[in-house]
């Protein structure tokens, strides 16, 4: 294979020419550029460059192979010269050095919102806005985390609770604790190891690890960073539209020790996540390139850019199918109506997930701790509530949540930003410290509740006459009173 140099590489960075670095490979992406999900923009940045820092995160490791072919791969770079290059500090990489270098001491964290507030400062802005984001006006977003403010707690006192254990079982594995790191994608946007942190840390605190299919890191590699066999993972399945890639995947989940398949059901398209698109234009960029990519609708954010294999035709009739390629416990992630929980059950699945996706999708569904008292209720009325287990995610970021989750009826809880912003900022170390201060929180509402096991926590616990009446407190647009961020003259970064 031909040696390149740098300086070669660096001639080619027009649109009727691009060649890009990437893993030490120089491609040649001229045809390609029209065709690239991501849209143009983003190649031409790196146009003749190295663009392996911005390809990584966004990008599965097989991917080259798999949508271009051999012959635009020119050569390899030559190594030596480009470690020779002189490195330019970007505005943004000078202000996540100055961030990073003002970072609290990890031993001052004291609760989820500390790591999300660090994370948003020292998070490049594509990440931040691809993290946090929410659908349209981020009201079904808010409320996930609002919702838990509605239900308030019946502690009882003089109960010898010397002694707490949090403990549980999850579809038959026994966890420390009754949440689990729930599948979010693009790990390596706020980490360069990706997901591979959260496996560790899930280790180390003996919680289960859901794996995203819209990882960073291939799932082999996810997989291999566990400690297996005790190590439990479950697998986020999204189910693409040719069925033979999803057989092969779910097959090879399953031979990969997988205890769980989470199908998920509420992304027949992806929602908009205004501040993730509006990255797309906040930077500067040839007009030409502007307009093609409005032509090519290819200018929506990270999010659409990997989303686009998702089968919308999924339906309940496939779930025969999916039992008859898998002996894992299938569940269905993104219920949001009590109904579809029943449907679950009688179609034979072994749980739900009650979610609205992190308020990602619809805005305006509801938050799933909102749902849940009447979705027990429901499949108990149809007797369909033994061997059926309830998780819930979205919004959970304090010891309480979890407690009223689990009085409520859930099994356990899902848990994603806050173990991407600690993962973000503080790597292994800041996820097992969230998990501590967690657990920490939890068993201290356990203990002031007056119960010592997960079994003793029961319904009439907490007092949801805020929920069952329906009282809504009419919702605080947020988006529009504080965090909207307004559209930028071009050439402007959005301010985050
Ligand atoms: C998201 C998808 C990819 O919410 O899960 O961004």
């Amino acid at each position: 294979m031909a040696v390149i140099s740098p300086q070669e590489v660096a001639k080619h960075d027009k649109k009727d020419d691009v060649w890009v670095i990437i893993h030490g490979k120089v491609y040649d992406l001229t045809q390609f550029l029209p065709e690239h999900p991501g849209g143009q923009k983003i190649i031409m940045k790196y146009a003749g460059k190295d663009a392996t820092k911005a390809f990584e995160p966004i990008h599965p490791p097989d991917i080259i192979e798999r949508f271009l072919s051999p012959e635009v791969c020119k050569g390899s770079i030559d190594e030596g010269a480009l470690a020779t290059q002189p490195v330019e500090e970007s505005e943004e990489d000078k202000r996540i050095r100055l961030a990073r270098e003002k970072m609290p001491r990890l031993e001052e964290m004291y609760n989820s919102f500390d790591f999300e507030t660090v994370a948003k400062s020292i998070l490049k802005a594509d990440a931040w806005a691809y993290y946090s984001s929410g659908a349209d006006d981020e009201i079904a977003m808010r409320e996930n985390h609002n919702a838990f403010h509605r239900i308030w707690l019946r502690p009882r006192v003089m109960i010898n609770v010397k002694d707490v254990n949090s403990s549980t079982t999850m579809l038959g594995s026994r966890v420390s604790m009754p949440f689990y790191v729930t599948a979010t994608a693009l790990g390596k946007l706020g980490h360069p190891e990706g997901e591979v942190v959260l496996t560790r840390a899930a280790y180390k605190k003996k919680v289960i690890q859901m794996i995203p299919t819209l990882a960073s890191c291939s799932f082999d590699e996810i997989v291999d960073a566990a400690q297996q066999p005790e190590q439990v993972q479950w697998l986020q399945l999204y189910v693409n539209s040719d069925r033979a890639v999803t057989e092969k995947f779910v097959r090879h989940a399953e031979a990969r020790g997988m205890k769980g398949l989470f199908i998920t059901a509420d992304a027949p398209q992806l929602g908009r996540r205004e501040k993730d698109m509006r990255q797309k234009y906040s930077q500067e960029e040839p007009d030409e390139i502007a307009k093609s990519d409005t032509e090519f609708n290819r200018d929506e954010g990270a999010a659409r850019a990997i989303s686009a294999f998702i089968d919308p035709a999924l339906c309940w009739n496939d779930i025969a199918w999916f039992k008859s390629i898998t002996k894992m416990p299938i569940l269905i992630k993104g219920i949001q109506t009590p109904e579809d929980a029943v449907l679950a059950a009688k179609h034979g699945c072994q749980g739900v997930v009650l979610s609205n996706h992190g308020g990602r999708q619809l805005d305006f569904a509801p938050s799933s701790i909102e749902i849940l008292a009447e979705t027990m209720e429901a499949l108990k009325k149809e007797n369909l509530d033994k061997n059926f287990e309830v998780y819930i995610d979205g919004g959970i970021r304090r010891g309480s949540d979890i407690f009223k989750a689990i009085a409520l009826g859930a099994k356990g809880v899902g848990i994603g930003r806050p173990f991407l912003y600690a993962m973000s900022a503080y790597g292994e170390d800041g996820v097992v410290k969230l998990m501590q201060l967690l657990q920490d929180e939890f068993e201290m509402v356990m203990r002031l509740m007056g119960v010592t096991s997960i079994e003793e926590i029961k319904p009439e616990m907490v007092d949801i006459r805020n929920i069952k009446d329906h009282f809504v407190a009419s919702p605080i647009d947020y988006l529009a009173h504080k965090s909207y961020e307004a559209i930028q003259p071009r050439g402007k970064l959005a301010k985050l």
